[in-house]
């Protein structure tokens, strides 16, 4: 089988989706396909349609490679694609309405609203501690966690130069622990705790550099609160329509008492595949080489 390795792309996350692409494309060329990598561009309908290619792996991440757009350019020229189709990954894509979605499926997720960015630039719109995210990025791009009342809201938003769109969504900020869990087809994989390495948050630097954080696999939580995670990541994996491979990540509140909260905070259609991703680390729990797992990947592709 010949498969294009789509990676790179035009988002904020392109030098995430590089490293997920070469350690796919490597992997796949092990596991004896015919590779070719593509890195994406405006003219990858042309480039595709010239390739025909029996499938089509997606590594990209963000927009256009994780929104649905490279979905459907796939899906008119009948061309064969990983993970999730057009309407599933635009939603999952779009927090504020992906949380939506999932709600309506009884799927707990945090309270918050949208704003625009210059709003949140200007006085503090939820009472501390918040979260600000953008409602379409990815690897914790323009993501502010604000703490103190007495300190103004982030100036970075209101920059000329802001690339990570107008709206924010605004959540209160939820204490306690940082969960993600992966599903893989109908099979949820096992909980990952993930813990910061300098007792910070889980930015890009925690989840990119070597050592940036500690995996806790499997979790060391309540088999209640562990068996949860996997119904609730399964739970919104059918409620958002994905497809293949996903991963839900999640905020457990385990309060004084330990009996604790559970509520996803979104689901990523286009999970990172890069040496320090989790997705990797959770199929060779499974017994999967990462080999394997992108094998299984290109089986399950389809338009
Ligand atoms: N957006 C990054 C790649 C992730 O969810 O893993
Ligand atoms: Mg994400």
């Amino acid at each position: 089988k010949h498969v294009a390795v789509l990676m790179g792309g035009l988002s904020a996350e392109r030098e995430i989706s590089l490293r997920s692409g070469a350690a796919c494309a490597k992997a796949l060329g092990e596991q004896g396909f015919r590779v070719t990598p593509v890195d994406v561009g405006h003219d990858v309908a042309n480039v595709l349609a010239s390739l025909k290619p029996d499938v089509a792996f997606n590594a990209l991440h963000g927009k256009f490679g994780e929104d649905g757009c490279i979905q459907g350019v796939l899906e008119l020229l009948r061309i064969p694609y990983t993970h999730s189709g057009v309407l599933a990954s635009s939603v999952a894509m779009k927090k504020d309405v992906a949380k939506v979605v999932m709600a309506a499926a009884g799927v707990p997720v945090p309270l918050g609203r949208v704003v625009h960015r210059l709003e949140a630039a200007k006085a503090h719109v939820l009472p501390v501690p918040y979260v600000l995210k953008p409602v379409s990025e990815g690897s914790s791009f323009g993501v502010f966690i604000v703490k103190d009342a007495g300190a103004p809201p982030p100036a970075e938003l209101s920059a000329p130069d802001w690339s990570h769109g107008d709206l924010m969504l605004a959540e209160q900020f939820i204490p306690g622990r940082e969960l993600t869990c992966a599903v893989m087809g109908d099979r949820a994989l096992d909980v990952i705790e993930i813990v910061a390495a300098d007792g910070g948050w889980y930015d890009y630097h925690a989840k990119y550099a070597k050592g940036g954080s500690k995996h806790l696999l499997p979790a060391n939580l309540k088999e209640k609160i562990y068996q949860t995670a996997q119904h609730l990541a399964i739970e919104a994996h059918r409620a958002l329509g994905c497809r293949g491979v996903s991963r839900a990540d999640f905020r457990y509140d385990d309060g004084p008492d330990g009996s604790g909260a559970l509520v996803v905070l979104e689901v990523n259609t286009q999970p990172g595949m890069t040496e320090t991703s989790l997705v990797p680390e959770m199929a060779a729990y499974a017994g999967f080489t990462f080999g394997e797992l992108v094998k299984w990947m290109v089986e399950d592709a389809s338009c």
